[in-house]
């Protein structure tokens, strides 16, 4: 392993720059749209117990977690993801806050995955976690979140399914499978997968009825009207229950003015195994993967302590929505800073270039001053480089007239301005 000190590993990448200043833009939106619905944040520790963060999560979550010992052997673990670790702090720390309790993050995970497009080791969530309502007002409010969320930042055409993993649940039960038998059948309906699913379904054995039916949910997706395509297949009351918790969600969107833009799924199982009820994943035409997904954990909180809470929430992947805003062209609000470089011809005048750079920056104009001694052409080209689109030149001849020389960089024109005038020149 050589030159491991020049390098980073896979699937982590340094953020700087224009790059970060979209992303500050992005993750502002985001931060504002979930303090509107009343949401406050939380932070959790970056890593934690294994034992912790695995709760209620599944294989496949907790074997893409990076695993490490502490010096006393106890075993620990990067978090994967935030659900588990903010239920967590409900059953211990915020047991007698009062319910529903609103929460929300904006912060950094991590996944042992293969890196691709838009899959990454280290990758940012932005998620909401709503918890003490079981109605279907709460899945209603935090899918509306999720689709204004993802507006507000700029993105076009994003659409959301919904399916109900209770669903997949009732008909494994039905078919007299365990969860952990149907697993391989669940992978496949959740990654559409017909190849794979004829193999997993090979592997069990449950009547040729049944295993249509597993056939039938990954192609059930459509408007609300698809569901009775299910209730036509099976008899069974917990799928009416479930299809019922998705009509209503769907019905209370109508009030948000929301619902056209939600498409249910009934092949939606989720990859992680704490949820119960109604789930969902958004999308836009222009990334192949998902923007982020969520839905409904009743038993998570219970998991930890017994007490069981009902929950909703949903996490955003923020950097595929700053990859699909990319790629949909979307011209991010840059500030252009610094706007301004000051440069001083003669040394006696460091004390005033700096005064005039202090009063500039009250102003709110994010100003450089020279601190390499440059000559006034170094200077310049300095500026060119950078980008920067103002020099004030500070010059002792037109110090002593109280004016300094401001160049415009852009029309490589330049005057003298009066150093008390210089509030009103860049305020033009
Ligand atoms: P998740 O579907 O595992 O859900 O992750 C949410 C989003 O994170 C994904 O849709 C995707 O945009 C992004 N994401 C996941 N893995 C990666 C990766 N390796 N690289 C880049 N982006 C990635 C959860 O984590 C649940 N905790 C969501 C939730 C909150 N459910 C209820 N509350």
């Amino acid at each position: 392993m050589q030159f491991t000190k020049l390098r980073i590993p896979k699937g982590t990448q340094d953020y700087y720059f224009d790059y970060l200043e979209k992303r500050s833009y992005i993750e502002n939106k985001m931060r504002k749209n979930f303090e509107l619905w009343g949401y406050k944040e939380i932070r959790t520790p970056t890593f934690e117990y294994f034992e912790s963060l695995a709760t209620g999560t599944g294989l496949e979550l907790q074997e893409s977690m990076f695993r490490f010992k502490d010096k006393g052997g106890r075993q620990l673990a990067l978090r994967a993801e935030m659900t588990s670790p903010i239920a967590r702090v409900v059953a211990t720390e915020l047991r007698s806050h009062p319910l529903p309790m609103r929460m929300y993050y904006l912060a950094p995970m991590f996944r042992y995955e293969e890196p691709q497009s838009g899959r990454q080791r280290e990758f940012w969530h932005a998620g909401i976690e709503l918890f003490g309502s079981s109605l279907p007002d709460a899945d209603a409010e935090v899918l509306a979140v999720f689709i204004t969320t993802l507006d507000d930042i700029g993105l076009k055409g994003v659409s959301v399914e919904l399916g109900h993993v209770g669903l997949f649940k009732s008909i494994v039960e039905e078919a007299g499978l365990s969860l952990d038998e149907a697993a391989a059948i669940r992978r496949s309906i959740d990654k559409k997968d017909d190849a794979s699913l004829e193999t997993a379904l090979k592997e069990v054995d449950v009547s040729s009825a049944m295993k249509d039916v597993f056939r039938l949910l990954p192609k059930l997706r459509g408007d609300i009207s698809v569901t009775k395509k299910i209730l036509d297949n099976v008899d069974n009351e917990n799928v009416e229950i479930c299809i019922k918790n998705i009509s209503d969600t769907v019905k209370l969107l109508e009030l948000y003015k929301l619902d056209s833009r939600v498409m249910v799924d009934l092949g939606i199982v989720r990859g992680i195994d704490y949820y119960t009820g109604a789930v969902f994943e958004g999308f836009v035409k222009d990334l192949g993967t998902a923007l982020g997904g969520g839905g409904r954990y009743d038993n998570l909180v219970g998991e930890f302590t017994g007490e069981s809470i009902p929950a909703t929430g949903f996490a955003i992947g923020v950097d595929r929505c700053h990859l699909a805003l990319e790629k949909q062209g979307f011209k991010f609000p840059l500030k252009n800073s610094p706007q301004i470089l000051i440069l001083y011809i003669d040394q006696e005048l460091k004390g005033e270039a700096v005064k005039i750079a202090v009063n500039l920056r009250k102003l709110g104009l994010s100003t450089e001053i020279d601190i390499l001694e440059r000559k006034l052409t170094k200077g310049l080209e300095h500026a060119n480089k950078r980008g920067i689109p103002y020099v004030v030149i500070v010059g002792k001849t037109e110090f002593e007239q109280g004016e300094v020389v401001v160049r415009n960089m852009e029309k490589e024109m330049q005057e003298k301005v009066k150093i008390e005038k210089l509030k009103n020149y860049f305020q033009k």
